[in-house]
């Protein structure tokens, strides 16, 4: 059997990792700049991590959500800790994708109501909801079209008002930072805007942090910056470092009824042990702090490059604007600096570094890549 053949694969093969540095089967080491698509928040293989999965795996690695399971009250507990969520419940899933879709729903179940209004040029996953709220005609079937989204452009707040003037909307979706759009921010003024409008017209607002969350921008959340709390807040990718989890952040405001939202997967054993080892590590080490310092440091440096169009973003969520063609220049910066960075459209280039990733591995990149657009 051939795989689906629906990814572009470099012709490298990572078969080893150790914190923000990846090998190949011939020992070659990569500095990893990318994370995984910013999955790798606590860095390759750390060893916390490895004992619990370990220790949890050779003991308990599943059981189903029709008994107790301790580790996702204590994950739960933890997280709202780490975050300052306190207040809200949790529903634990497998990926970004199904954490959108479940908050929509949930949102859809309180309000009645069925559209979404989301941005343009935002990516929120690939199922069915998630996918009609991603801004890309390309990946959306006929199947998951639908009237229920309609798109408004980033920052621009009176389009929003126009919007839910109109009346039926259950939840405006908004990423904390556009991700796949190449690393577009919302402006702390738009957020409070967006949460001052969404709370006037009984709007549920959700802030997908599946990218921007985590700790990757300096505050656990991206929105954090802005000082709003939204309704419900979506995470996946770094929350367990690779081992597949999301989940969704829920307001005090939202009932649940049993049955109304399920998974056989979501919060399994395995998973509440990777991520419980993610937020120790993130605590020991002072990830957020060191995101918060590194990212600065790149993009303060980066910003003094004469040939760069723009360098945006905050912390370690850095989209770098170039002149030419982003694909090539990551193609030099991988084959001939052993270096992965992550793209997005035809001209920029993603920073998702691991969070502990230090100034050393910042001036190899700086100097790679200064170097290479200087030429
Ligand atoms: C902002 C955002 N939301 C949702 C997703 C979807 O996450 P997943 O691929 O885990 O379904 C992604 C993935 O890139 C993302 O960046």
């Amino acid at each position: 059997m051939n795989l689906f053949d629906v990814y572009p694969l470099y012709p490298v093969e990572p078969v080893r990792g150790c914190g923000c540095y990846v090998y190949d089967a011939e020992g070659q080491e990569y500095l990893d700049l990318y994370g995984g698509h910013a999955v790798i928040s606590i860095g390759h293989a750390h060893p916390q991590y490895v004992e619990a999965i370990s220790k949890q795996v050779a003991t308990l690695g599943f059981y189903s959500n029709s008994v107790e399971n301790s580790l996702q009250r204590t994950f739960a507990e933890r997280l709202g800790k780490a975050c300052g969520y306190e207040d809200y419940s949790l529903f634990l899933c497998n990926s970004g994708a199904e954490a959108n879709e479940n908050a929509i729903k949930l949102a859809s179940f309180q309000s009645g109501k069925e559209k979404v209004l989301a941005f343009s040029r935002a990516f929120h996953g690939r199922t069915s909801g998630a996918v009609a709220a991603t801004d890309n005609p390309k990946i959306v079937s006929p199947f998951n079209r639908t009237k229920n989204v309609e798109f408004v452009t980033l920052n621009d707040l009176e389009a929003v008002e126009a919007k839910l003037a109109e009346g039926g909307f259950c939840a405006v979706l908004i990423e904390g930072i556009q991700g796949v759009a190449g690393i577009q921010c919302p402006t702390d003024a738009f957020l409070r805007g967006l949460r001052a409008l969404t709370t006037r017209y009984g709007v549920t607002l959700i802030l997908d942090e599946i990218q921007s969350g985590y700790g990757r921008t300096g505050k656990f959340f991206a929105h954090q910056w802005a000082g709003i709390r939204p309704d419900m807040i979506t995470v996946a990718k770094g929350i367990a470092n690779g081992f597949p989890m999301g989940g969704v952040l829920i307001g005090p405001q939202f009932e649940a009824w049993y049955g109304m939202l399920g998974t056989t997967f979501g919060g399994n054993h395995l998973a509440c042990a990777a991520g419980l080892a993610v937020l120790d590590v993130i605590e020991n080490e002072k990830l957020i702090e060191n995101a918060n310092e590194v990212g600065e440091y790149l993009i303060a440096e980066l910003r003094k490059m004469p040939r760069l169009k723009e360098v945006r973003g905050r912390g370690l969520m850095i989209g770098i604007e170039i002149e030419g063609s982003a694909s090539e220049l990551r193609r030099r910066l991988l084959f001939e600096k052993h270096i992965f960075t992550g793209g997005a459209g035809a001209t920029t280039v993603r920073l998702l570094p691991a969070l502990g990733v230090g100034r050393k591995e910042a001036d190899r990149f700086l100097a790679a890549f200064a170097e290479l657009i200087n030429e």
